[in-house]
């Protein structure tokens, strides 16, 4: 992997996603929250509803260094759904890197879902191990799932669930995951600072496939400023900013 901006040198996904102290850079009262995607070259989300097909090996190594550098990784139900999340840090060597990076060494999954409409045998909610939290509209609770999993009863309302994260769950920085529509009212609500955003070098065409903002149009546009590209095999790798 190269990186051609801001400065060229060769790194790779492990020292991308290093070092960059998103817990430092909290916004008072709320987590510092930067959102993780892939897109084609044609800007589709997914391919029959997964990310695998538009995902490589290099790609999926910087999505699990990009989770060692937050408290919380956070991710919307349509996604849970799609993809069967399991427990977040896969290795023992990425843990150990979670805790020289100084975040929470077991981080918070943070599961959006106004419905509650998540299947109780996900993986992710069958680790006792991984604490939970369902962000929800419902009173309801999943059934027989132990205490490692909460919920926040926020409603829709991100802005209050950020706070909560912040000052309930010691969150300092979340790492969100999407999906697209989550993304759309986070862009919406003002709260995310930062997008990484993988270019796979494919072209899927269609209007049925997710970009990776969807929902209604934003009132107005998101502007980013480019923070660094790295490219690998013809895959390229941003790092964007959201300008205030
Ligand atoms: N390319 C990528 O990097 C990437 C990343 C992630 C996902 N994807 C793809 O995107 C697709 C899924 O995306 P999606 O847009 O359908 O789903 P999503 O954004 O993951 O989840 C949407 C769901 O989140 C909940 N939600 C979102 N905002 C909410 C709010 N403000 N308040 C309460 N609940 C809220 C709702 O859950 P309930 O329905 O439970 O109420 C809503 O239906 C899959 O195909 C997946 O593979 C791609």
């Amino acid at each position: 992997m190269r990186l051609h901006f801001p400065e060229r040198l060769e790194t790779s996904p492990g020292r991308l996603a290093s070092g960059l102290r998103l817990i430092d850079k909290a916004p008072e009262g709320r987590p510092y929250l930067v959102v993780n995607m892939v897109s084609t070259a044609d800007g589709k989300a997914a391919m029959d509803w997964r990310t695998r097909g538009i995902s490589t090996d290099v790609d999926r190594d910087l999505f699990h260094h990009l989770r060692t550098q937050a408290d919380a990784v956070m991710v919307g139900a349509g996604t849970v759904r799609a993809e069967r999340y399991g427990t977040v840090t896969k290795t023992p060597e990425l843990r150990a890197k979670r805790v020289e990076e100084g975040v929470r060494e077991v981080p918070l999954a943070v599961i959006v879902s106004g419905r509650l409409d998540l299947p109780p045998d996900l993986p992710i909610l069958g680790d006792p191990d991984q604490p939970v939290v369902i962000a929800t509209a419902s009173d309801g609770e999943l059934p027989g799932l132990g205490d490692h999993v909460a919920y926040e009863r926020v409603g829709d309302d991100l802005p209050l669930l950020m706070a909560r994260l912040r000052s309930e769950h010691g969150v300092r920085a979340v790492l969100c995951e999407g999906g697209p529509t989550l993304n759309s009212f986070l862009l919406a609500a003002g709260l995310v600072d930062e997008l990484f955003l993988t270019l796979n070098p494919k072209l899927l065409g269609g209007a049925a496939a997710l970009t990776i903002v969807a929902g209604r149009e934003l009132v107005e546009p998101a502007e980013l400023e480019l923070v660094s590209l790295a490219e690998a095999e013809g895959e390229l790798f941003t790092r964007w900013r959201v300008k205030r």
